[in-house]
C-alpha cells in the first residue's frame, strides 16, 4: 500500500468545524467518527492522515465508475465552460443528449420507455414515481416491501402549498390533485424470499401480497414499488419472485414502479435489474447513483411510453429548480458514453464472476458466512453465529438501537479499515460487497484478503 503525504489542509481545524457545525447523518454526537477524506482517485480514498483505503463498497454502492473517472470529469468541465444553471423552462444541450442516451441508446431495445426527467437525487425520482403513479391511475395506495429502501425524501411531497397537481392547457379546464395526498396511502407487503428458499409451489410472499391486494381492493392500489435486489436490506430475491409479482401486478391492473436507484445502470451486470427476467418491464422506473457514477447529485425518473404521453399531453405542475441541470446532465452524458465505449456491462459481469468466486471461497473457509446473494458487482454476505442463525437476532428487522459498534457489520468494517479497505453494511448481520466497476483484479484480491482477515477476527470473538 503506497503512502501519500497529507495535504496542507489544517485537519484539526476542519475536524472542529465538522464536529461543531455539521448536522450529521445516522450517528449520534458521541459515536460520530471523523473519517476525513482528503482526495479520491479510481477505487481509492486518500484519508486526511495520508493513509489510503480501497473503496470496496463504492461509498453507498453508488460511485460505480470509481472516483473522478476521467471521461465524466472532462465532460463536467466542458459543460462548466458554457453553463451554470438553466431552469427547466429552457432547454440545454446536455439535457437532450442525456435523455437521448437513456431512452434510445440504453433502453431503446426494450421498447417500453417513453421519457425521462433528470433530477438531483434518487429520493426525488421515487417521489416523482409515486406521484406519477397516483396521478395516472387516480388511485392512492402504493404497496412496498418490508426491508425495502427507497430514500428519505417523501415528506416534502406531503406538504401543502404549491403542490403536484395536473391541469389541462384549456382555460377553465379540470385540475386534478394527487389522490390521497394528505393521507398515508402506503401499505407494506412481505419482502421476497431469498434465492436459497426451498419451495415447490407459490412463494409465501406472493400469496400474502395477493391477499393484501384483495383486502385493500385493487381499485384502490396505484402501484407496487420494488427493488430488483434489496439494496440497503441486502437481499437477492428468489428467482420465482419477480416473475410471479409481475404476473400479479398485470392481473390486477396495477402499475409497477421499479426502483433501480441502486441496482440500475450496471450494478447487477445488466443495464437494469429487471432485465434479469425475460418479458417484464416497469411502468415507471426510478434511477440515480450509477446514472453518472454519483459524480454529482443525481436521479432520474423514467416513464413508459403511455405514461409519458399522458403527462406530456397534460400540463403537469411539478419540478424543482434543478430539474435537467446542465452539469448533472453532462455528468450523465460523460458516464453513459464511457460505459458504452468501455463495455462496462461486460466488465461488471466478468469482474462479478471473480468477486463471487472469491466470496464462495471465503465461505468455504469461514463458517460465519451464511447466505451470499447478489449479481454483477453487488453481493450481500450474511453473517451467522455458531448455530448458523443471524448473530443479531432482529437481523433485518433491527430498530438500530443500542450500541451498534459491536454489530457484525461494524466489526467487519473496523477490521477491514485497519487493513486499508473500506467495507461495511447497513443491516447488522450483512456485509455489502460492491466495488466500483473500474476495479482491477489485483484490487479485488486486496479487498477480499481484508474481508478474509476481518472474518477471522469476528469468528474469534464469537468463539468459533
Ligand atoms: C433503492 C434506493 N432507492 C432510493 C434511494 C434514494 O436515493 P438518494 O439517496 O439519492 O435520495 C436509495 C439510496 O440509497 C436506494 O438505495
Amino acid at each position: 500500500m503506497t503512502e501519500t503525504p497529507a495535504s496542507p489542509t489544517d485537519w484539526s481545524l476542519i475536524e472542529r468545524w465538522d464536529r461543531d457545525y455539521y448536522l450529521h447523518n445516522t450517528a449520534g454526537k458521541g459515536e460520530y467518527g471523523f473519517w476525513a477524506v482528503d482526495r479520491m482517485d479510481g477505487a481509492w480514498l486518500t484519508m486526511a492522515d495520508g493513509s489510503r483505503l480501497l473503496d470496496f463498497q463504492s461509498q453507498l454502492i453508488s460511485d460505480s465508475m470509481g472516483h473522478r473517472h476521467p471521461a465524466i470529469h472532462a465532460e463536467i468541465i466542458r459543460a462548466m465552460d458554457r453553463y451554470g444553471h438553466v431552469f427547466f423552462g429552457m432547454a440545454n444541450e446536455y439535457r437532450a443528449r442525456a435523455a437521448k442516451l437513456i431512452i434510445e441508446d440504453v433502453l431503446g431495445a426494450d421498447n417500453w420507455a417513453g421519457r425521462v426527467r433528470i433530477l438531483a437525487s434518487g429520493g426525488e425520482a421515487v417521489d416523482n414515481a409515486i406521484t406519477m403513479a397516483r396521478l395516472y391511475t387516480g388511485k392512492q395506495i402504493v404497496l412496498s416491501q418490508a426491508h425495502g429502501f427507497h430514500g428519505l425524501s417523501v415528506g416534502a411531497t406531503m406538504l401543502r402549498g404549491y403542490r403536484n397537481n395536473i391541469s389541462s392547457a384549456e382555460a377553465g379546464g379540470p385540475v386534478r390533485d394527487v389522490p390521497g395526498f394528505a393521507s398515508q396511502g402506503f401499505m407494506p407487503i412481505p419482502p421476497p424470499e431469498g434465492d436459497d428458499f426451498q419451495t415447490n409451489g407459490e412463494l409465501p410472499s406472493i400469496a400474502a401480497t395477493r391477499a393484501m391486494i384483495r383486502t385493500v381492493g385493487p381499485e384502490n392500489v396505484a402501484a407496487i414499488i420494488t427493488e430488483p435486489m434489496l439494496g440497503a436490506g441486502g437481499l437477492f430475491p428468489h428467482p420465482d419472485y419477480m416473475p410471479a409479482l409481475y404476473a400479479l401486478i398485470r392481473e390486477y391492473g396495477l402499475l409497477w414502479i421499479d426502483d433501480e436507484v441502486l441496482c440500475g445502470f450496471g450494478r447487477l451486470g445488466h443495464w437494469f435489474g429487471y432485465q434479469m427476467y425475460p418479458d417484464i418491464h416497469p411502468d415507471i422506473m426510478a434511477t440515480g447513483k450509477s446514472i453518472n457514477g454519483s459524480s454529482l447529485p443525481s436521479g432520474a425518473v423514467i416513464a413508459s411510453k403511455a405514461i409519458a404521453q399522458f403527462f406530456e399531453d397534460a400540463r403537469w405542475w411539478s419540478g424543482t429548480t434543478w430539474d435537467g441541470h446542465p452539469l448533472i446532465a453532462a455528468s450523465i452524458v460523460g458516464c453513459l458514453e464511457a460505459m458504452l465505449a468501455e463495455d462496462m456491462i461486460g466488465q461488471v459481469q466478468a469482474k462479478g464472476k471473480i468477486v463471487r468466486a472469491g466470496l464462495e471461497a471465503l465461505k468455504a473457509r469461514h463458517p460465519s458466512i451464511g447466505r451470499i446473494g447478489g449479481s454483477g458487482l453487488y453481493y450481500a454476505v450474511d453473517l451467522v453465529g455458531r448455530n448458523g442463525q443471524p448473530i443479531i437476532k432482529d437481523d433485518r428487522y433491527t430498530g438500530f438501537t443500542g450500541d451498534l459498534s459491536q454489530n457484525p457489520n461494524a466489526i467487519i468494517g473496523r477490521e477491514c479499515a485497519a487493513r486499508g479497505v473500506f467495507l461495511g453494511g447497513f443491516v447488522p448481520n450483512t456485509v455489502k460487497v460492491g466495488p466500483p466497476f473500474i476495479i482491477s483484479e489485483s484490487e479485488i484480491d486486496t479487498g477480499l484478503a481484508a474481508f478474509d482477515a476481518a472474518l477471522g477476527v469476528l469468528e474469534e470473538g464469537l468463539g468459533f
